[in-house]
């Protein structure tokens, strides 16, 4: 199998970009982020405090169901057995996946999942530790990522056409806060891999980032041929 492993921070454009490019390959996309989330949505219908890793890794003890289906080719994401896919894209879904995703239990949890979507599907694979620890062997590995400010931009504009209420300070705070919580933690923090081709996409459209990151899969993939 293929895959592709594509890493960065919140924003970068990484999952409207391997989507895309997942579907000119013919490999499904897989966003890792939507299963923390849908653990971080667990522990808050569950009433646990997302701040409190022990609660947290006690509550994941009730083993909650999370799924994930492809629906014509989209990732759709099932928490005992509800559609949840989208109740875990508000803001407080999104904090409470970063602080979810700093509990090991929880990275423990995902871990096998998430390989085994890998074992059985050519995939882009999106998330924040792909390349470094869930998929080490990946052929191709690429670290997205874009300035806080043009990052809070795209995720400002994707909430509003959501029809959601928020404000672009409220959403580059999150975005900053969320940043240091990743690359902070002790488990598993947002790095690029060693053997990953580094990408930055402040200042393109989305056809230049697709096309970038198409090229680099394409070139990497016939380096290793
Ligand atoms: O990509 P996203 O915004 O949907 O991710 C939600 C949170 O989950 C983010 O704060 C970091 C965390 N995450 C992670 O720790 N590891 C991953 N592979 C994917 C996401």
């Amino acid at each position: 199998m293929i895959n592709v492993a594509i890493d960065g921070p919140a924003g970068a454009g990484k999952s409207t970009i391997a989507r895309k490019a997942a579907a000119e390959l013919g490999y499904i996309y897989i966003d890792t982020g939507a299963l923390y989330r849908t653990v971080g949505l667990f522990m808050m219908n569950s009433g646990v405090d997302t701040a409190d890793a022990a609660a947290v890794a006690a509550a994941l003890e009730q083993k909650p169901e999370v799924e994930l289906q492809f629906l014509d080719g989209e990732q759709r994401m099932f928490l005992n057995g509800a559609d949840v896919s989208a109740a875990i894209r508000t803001p407080e879904a999104s904090m409470a996946a970063s602080r979810v995703s700093a509990v090991p239990a929880v990275r423990a949890f995902l871990f096998e999942l998430q390989k085994q979507l890998a074992r059985e599907h050519d995939c882009i694979m999106d998330g924040r530790d792909i390349g470094t620890v869930v998929l080490p062997q990946a052929q191709v590995k690429i670290f997205l990522t874009a300035s806080p400010e043009a990052r809070a931009e795209r995720r400002y504009l994707e909430l509003i056409e959501k029809g959601m209420d928020v404000n672009y300070d409220d959403v580059l705070a999150d975005m900053k806060e969320r940043d240091y919580n990743d690359s902070h933690r002790a488990i598993a923090p947002l790095k690029p891999a060693e053997d990953a081709v580094l990408l930055d996409t402040s200042g393109n459209t989305l056809e230049e980032s697709v096309a970038l990151v198409l090229s680099t899969i394409r070139e990497q993939l016939s380096k290793k041929q």
